[in-house]
């Protein structure tokens, strides 16, 4: 008795010490395996989500938020975290880009404010990192919808915090009908809700609401265009109707001049790329952290008109996104028209768990098309 028990205490012993060192020890990666843990050159689970990624002189940099244990994780109590590599598989943790402020509870970015879906893009013109995210003020739920900004002389930071707000107030979009330009007619808005405009509200109301103090921003992505033009494309209008704005030269600012996309479609999670010379749209539906089915859509401009496709998932689960909402899409360096599409796993309940969903972006015509994969490499594409 006395035996059996020392052996399964033994046992039991190296298990635990098993686990330890297979969740420090690196592992060499060879493929994406959506939906797993996926760690990085220390053993731990990558802390990028809602993230993007930037390619500069040869490496990779993956920049996301730094989730933490629970449902506090949801709100920023670190920062924005930031990962190289060269090869998409294996991933060095670089540390924190951006961090929080600490001790200044009014400061735009205090710890506990919510700081989502960070994206960098490297300015030529300046030789600056500049690197936009969608924030909340502490305290204030998801009502301020601002827009933040921050540069760096290098890519892994550190960047520092430049202005955050509401975005083109007292400005026009060049898509809207010159009759509706004007604040003359506008009554307001009543109540909202987060999936469909108000019975008897024109979008354009909705529009109308915040055009004196600037346009609401959530969730959003930053694309940099084959001549070197930048846009912020960013949910709007309580999230009903995307917008596509451009940004100023040194992309630290909005030039004024932008359209409004899916107007009443409420949509999250914008993510874009350019293949063939046209501009593809992936982006959610609006229902929290719970998964919903993707949209699709396609351009001959990026100031639209924008066409709407179907959902581009496929197979089982596609009506959820297979449990996942889009961050970004990935071009990969040396393989032109091969696109990886980037999604978030989300655990609201314990935020720091939240997953990754690496798929191949493969066409059908114009039609995006996303198919479930557990296991993939680069040569597959
Ligand atoms: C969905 C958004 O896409 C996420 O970035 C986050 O803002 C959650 N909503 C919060 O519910």
């Amino acid at each position: 008795m006395i035996n059996t028990m020392k052996s399964l205490l033994a046992l039991c012993l190296f298990y635990s010490a098993a686990s330890v060192s297979t969740a420090e020890t690196p592992i060499k990666h060879t493929s994406f395996r959506p939906g797993e843990i996926w760690t990085d050159n220390n053993g731990a689970h990558i802390n990028a989500h809602g993230g993007g990624i930037l390619y500069d002189k040869g490496t990779y940099y993956w920049y996301g938020e730094h989730k933490v244990e629970g449902d506090a994780g949801n709100y920023a109590q670190v920062g924005v975290h930031c990962y190289s590599s060269k090869d998409l598989y294996n991933w060095k943790d670089e540390g924190i880009a951006l961090k929080v402020v600490e001790g200044d509870h009014s400061h735009p970015i205090a710890r506990g404010c919510i700081l989502e879906r960070p994206k960098v893009v490297y300015n030529k013109k300046t030789g600056k990192y500049v690197m936009w995210f969608h924030l909340e003020l502490k305290g204030k739920g998801y009502g301020s919808a601002y827009a933040g900004v921050a540069t760096a002389a290098k890519p892994t930071g550190p960047f520092k915090f430049l202005k955050a707000g509401r975005v083109n107030p007292g400005k026009w979009p060049l898509n809207m009908d010159k009759k509706d330009q004007t604040m003359e007619t506008f009554k307001g808005v009543p109540g909202l809700t987060s999936s469909a405009l108000p019975e008897g509200v024109r979008s354009e109301d909705m529009f109308k609401k915040d055009f004196e103090k600037g346009q609401m921003s959530r969730d959003m992505t930053i694309f940099v265009d084959d001549d070197g033009k930048a846009y912020h494309i960013y949910s709007s209008e309580e999230n009903s109707t995307t917008h596509i704005a451009e940004l100023t030269p040194d992309y630290t600012g909005h030039t004024g001049k932008f359209v409004r996309a899916f107007p009443g479609r409420f949509m999250e999670a914008p993510a874009i790329f350019k293949h063939k010379g046209k501009y593809y749209f992936i982006a959610s539906g609006c229902t929290g952290w719970a998964p919903n089915a993707a949209r699709s859509a396609v351009a001959k401009n990026i100031a639209g008109p924008w066409m709407e496709l179907k959902n581009p998932c496929v197979g089982p689960k596609a009506g959820i996104t297979f449990g996942g909402q889009s961050t970004f899409i990935l071009p990969v360096q040396g393989k032109p028209g091969k696109f990886i599409f980037m999604a978030d796993i989300w655990r609201p309940q314990n935020a720091i768990d939240g997953r990754y969903m690496w798929l191949p972006i493969q066409f059908d015509g114009d039609q995006i098309k996303l198919e479930w994969k557990d296991e993939w490499t680069l040569k597959d594409m």
